[in-house]
Parts: C-alpha cells; sequence; structure tokens
C-alpha cells in the first residue's frame, strides 16, 4: 500500500507527500534556493538540499543510494554551461546524466524522478519554479517503489 504522509481532511485521502533529495552547486544553485528564501519565494518544503561544490561532483552512486533509501525523486543543480567553476565539471554532469537516467528508464524509474537543471544564483524564481513543478509531477506518479527483485541472479542464470 502507497505510503501517505501529508495531512489528512475529515473526508479526504492523507495527500501524498514526496521526498526529493537534492544535489545543489555551492556556487549557482544552492545560492539560488538562498536567494528564493530571503526573497521570501515560496517553494515546496519537499526537497532535502545536500550542498555540493560542483554538479560534476555528484556521483551517480548518490543518486542510486538517494532512491535506494527513500527519495521519491532526485534533483541535480549546476551552473549554466561555460560559467562552471571547475571549467567542465557540469558538462560531466550532463553526460552522466544522460547514461543514468537510461539506466533509470530500464529498470523502470519514470524519468520524471530524475532532473538535471542548470540555475545560477540569481534565478531564485527560476528555482522555485523547477521545484514546485517537480514536486507536483512526483506527487502524480506517488511513492517511488525500489525494483524488486523477485529470484537470486545466480538461480535466474542457472535456467
Ligand atoms: S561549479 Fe557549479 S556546476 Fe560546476
Amino acid at each position: 500500500m502507497p505510503e501517505a504522509s501529508g495531512p489528512v481532511g475529515q473526508d479526504q485521502a492523507p495527500v501524498f507527500e514526496p521526498k526529493i533529495v537534492a544535489f545543489f552547486c555551492n556556487w549557482c544553485t544552492y545560492l539560488a534556493a538562498d536567494l528564493a528564501g530571503t526573497s521570501r519565494l515560496r517553494y515546496a518544503p519537499n526537497i532535502r538540499v545536500v550542498r555540493v561544490m560542483c554538479s560534476g561532483r555528484v556521483d551517480p552512486q548518490f543518486v542510486l543510494e538517494a532512491f535506494a533509501q527513500g527519495a521519491d525523486g532526485v534533483l541535480i543543480g549546476g551552473c549554466h554551461p561555460n560559467d562552471c567553476h571547475y571549467q567542465e565539471g557540469n558538462y560531466k554532469a550532463l553526460r552522466r546524466y544522460h547514461l543514468l537516467r537510461r539506466m533509470l528508464e530500464q529498470m523502470g524509474v519514470e524519468p520524471e524522478r530524475f532532473r538535471l537543471e542548470w540555475i545560477s544564483a540569481s534565478e531564485g524564481e527560476r528555482l522555485r519554479h523547477v521545484v514546485n513543478e517537480m514536486v507536483e509531477q512526483v506527487r502524480a506518479l506517488g511513492p517511488f517503489r525500489k525494483c524488486e527483485q523477485t529470484e537470486p541472479v545466480e538461480e535466474a542464470a542457472v535456467r
């Protein structure tokens, strides 16, 4: 049965509140989140931000681990192309993103659950839009269900 964690009305079903793990680059998207906060732009409180020094620092293992630990979606935010403080970290992130996204799709993970966005430090409004949009998309999908292996790999290979 899907886990519902939102408020419960008298005659209403509980609203599903997705958990989104957000890996934000220290130099841009993290500052955009800060700007959104100081500008009092309200965005969905469903994201849990992990600050990284560059989007290129996000190892694919981090994304898989986030899903394994119960995230319903993963968002990576980095500097715009040519603005990366480490020259090409965001290009590495982009290449990894496309590979990982394809792999996740083959594992049955809906593409809306994994997203990469370029958001600069001055784009607080854009950050709000991206976060709210992703939360709504993942909410519509429902809770993430891990791929369940029905039989050990060795047994399946013997047949
Ligand atoms: S420093 Fe921001 S993406 Fe590389």
